[in-house]
C-alpha cells in the first residue's frame, strides 16, 4: 500500500504537523469567567493521547463580552492565561504533537446559554450582557440586538485581538487560528447580511478583518503559524459567497497567513445547508486551486478512506474533524493501523495495540466482537 497522504507531515509556516488529522476547535461551554476548568484538562488530557497531528483549542475570546456564553473561555485576563498555560503543559506532557488555539469574538452571538440549556439569547434573569456588532441587526428572532460599534471600539477590539494572540504567545502554542466563520464577529464584519454600514468598515467589509489579520501577524512569529477559519458561503440568497472567500483568502495570503480552513453557515439562523459528508469540501478545493495556500478541509469527514482520498486527489492539505474526534479520540490510532502505519502511542497505552495482544495472529477482538 503506498503510504497513506493522511499520514504525511506537513509544513504550516514554521511548525510541521507530524501527519495531517486536525483536531477541529471545539467550545466546551465549561470555563469559569474565561478560565479553563479541570474539565478542560481532562479534555486536552484525553486530545493529547489521540495522535492527531494538531489539536486546536476552542474558540477563545479576546473579550469577556466577545464570549457566547458564560462558559467560553477567554484570553482576556492574566486568571485565563495561568489556567490555559496548566492546561498547555499538560497537553505538552503527554504529546509532542503541536498544539494550537483558535481566537475570536461572538459579536452578535454573544450573551447565549450553553447548548445544553437551550442555546438561546440569555433572558433577563440570566446575567445577559451588551452585545457588539458592525451593525444593530440581531442573529434572529428572539436574540440581542447589538450596539453598532463605533470606530474607536473597532480600533480597540483590534487591539484585544493583539493582547489574546501576545497571550498566546506566551503560552507558547505552536499555532493560531483567527476565527472569522460562522457568523461570529470578523465574519459579522464580511457578510452583507450582517454588515450594513455606510462608513469604510461598511463599504469595505474586509476592513475589520484584515485589520485583525495583519495586526496579529505583527506579533505572532514567523517560526509558529497563523491561519483562519473561514466561511466560503453563507447557504443564503444575498449573502457571502464563494467567489468573496476567494477575494478574502488571496488578501489574508498577502498578509502572510500560513493557512486557511473553510467552513460555512451560522450567519442567519434561517439557512437551509445541504449537509452530507465532504459537503464543504469543494470550497476548500476552491481556495486552495485559485490561491494555493494550503487549506484544511472541514464538515462531515469521519470515515478515514474518505479523509484519505481528500488529500490524495488534492483538494485540501489537510483534514480537521471534530464530532468523529469526541465520538471515538482513538480515530487516528485505528485509521493508522488500517493504513497499516505505525504512529507513537503513549507508552502508557501502548499495550493496547491489538499486535501486541497473547493470540493476535487470530483475528483482533474488536472485529470478532460484533
Ligand atoms: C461541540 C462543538 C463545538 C464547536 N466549537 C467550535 C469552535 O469553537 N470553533 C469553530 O470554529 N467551530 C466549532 N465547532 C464546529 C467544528 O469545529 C466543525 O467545523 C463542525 O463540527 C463540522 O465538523 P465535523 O462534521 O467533523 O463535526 C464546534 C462543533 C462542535 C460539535
Amino acid at each position: 500500500m503506498p503510504h497513506p497522504k493522511l499520514f504525511e507531515p506537513i509544513q504550516i509556516g514554521g511548525v510541521t504537523l507530524p501527519n495531517r488529522v486536525v483536531i477541529a476547535p471545539m467550545c466546551q461551554y465549561s470555563a469559569d469567567d474565561g478560565c479553563m476548568s479541570d474539565w478542560h484538562l481532562a479534555h486536552l488530557g484525553s486530545m493529547a493521547c489521540s495522535g492527531a497531528g494538531l489539536f486546536v483549542v476552542e474558540k477563545t475570546n479576546v473579550t469577556r463580552e466577545g464570549r457566547i456564553t458564560h462558559g467560553c473561555t477567554g484570553l482576556y485576563s492574566d486568571h485565563n492565561e495561568a489556567a490555559m498555560t496548566r492546561a498547555v503543559q499538560l497537553y505538552r506532557g503527554i504529546t509532542k504533537n503541536p498544539i494550537g488555539v483558535q481566537i475570536g469574538h461572538a459579536g452578535r452571538k454573544a450573551s447565549s446559554q450553553v447548548p445544553w440549556q437551550g442555546g438561546k439569547a440569555l433572558g433577563p434573569a440570566e446575567s445577559p450582557w451588551q452585545t457588539v456588532a458592525p451593525s444593530a441587526i440581531a442573529f434572529g428572532e428572539g436574540w440581542h440586538v447589538p450596539h453598532e460599534l463605533s470606530k474607536d471600539e473597532i480600533r480597540r477590539l483590534v487591539e484585544a485581538f493583539v493582547a489574546a494572540t501576545l497571550r498566546a504567545r506566551r503560552i507558547g502554542f505552536d499555532v493560531v487560528e483567527i476565527h472569522s466563520a460562522h457568523g461570529y464577529l470578523l465574519h459579522q464584519f464580511l457578510s452583507p447580511l450582517s454588515n450594513q454600514r455606510t462608513d469604510e468598515y461598511g463599504r469595505n467589509r474586509m476592513k475589520f478583518p484584515l485589520e485583525v489579520a495583519a495586526a496579529m501577524r505583527e506579533v505572532w512569529p514567523k517560526d509558529r503559524a497563523l491561519g483562519i477559519r473561514i466561511n466560503a458561503t453563507d447557504w443564503v440568497e444575498g449573502g457571502w459567497t464563494p467567489e468573496d472567500a476567494v477575494v478574502y483568502a488571496r488578501e489574508l495570503q498577502r498578509i502572510g497567513l500560513d493557512f486557511i480552513c473553510v467552513s460555512s453557515g451560522a450567519t442567519v439562523p434561517h439557512a437551509k445547508i445541504p449537509v452530507a459528508p465532504g459537503f464543504q469540501v469543494g470550497f476548500a478545493e476552491k481556495v486552495k486551486k485559485e490561491t494555493g495556500i494550503k487549506t484544511r478541509a472541514v464538515g462531515m469527514i469521519a470515515d478515514p478512506e474518505h479523509a484519505e482520498q481528500i488529500l490524495a486527489s488534492g483538494k485540501a492539505d489537510m483534514i480537521a474533524m471534530a464530532r468523529a474526534l469526541l465520538d471515538n479520540p482513538r480515530w487516528v490510532w485505528h485509521a493508522a493501523e488500517r493504513f497499516g502505519v505505525k504512529i507513537d502511542y503513549p507508552p502508557q497505552y501502548a499495550r493496547s495495540h491489538w499486535s501486541l495482544w497473547p493470540g493476535s495472529k487470530l483475528a483482533r477482538p474488536r472485529e470478532t466482537a460484533a
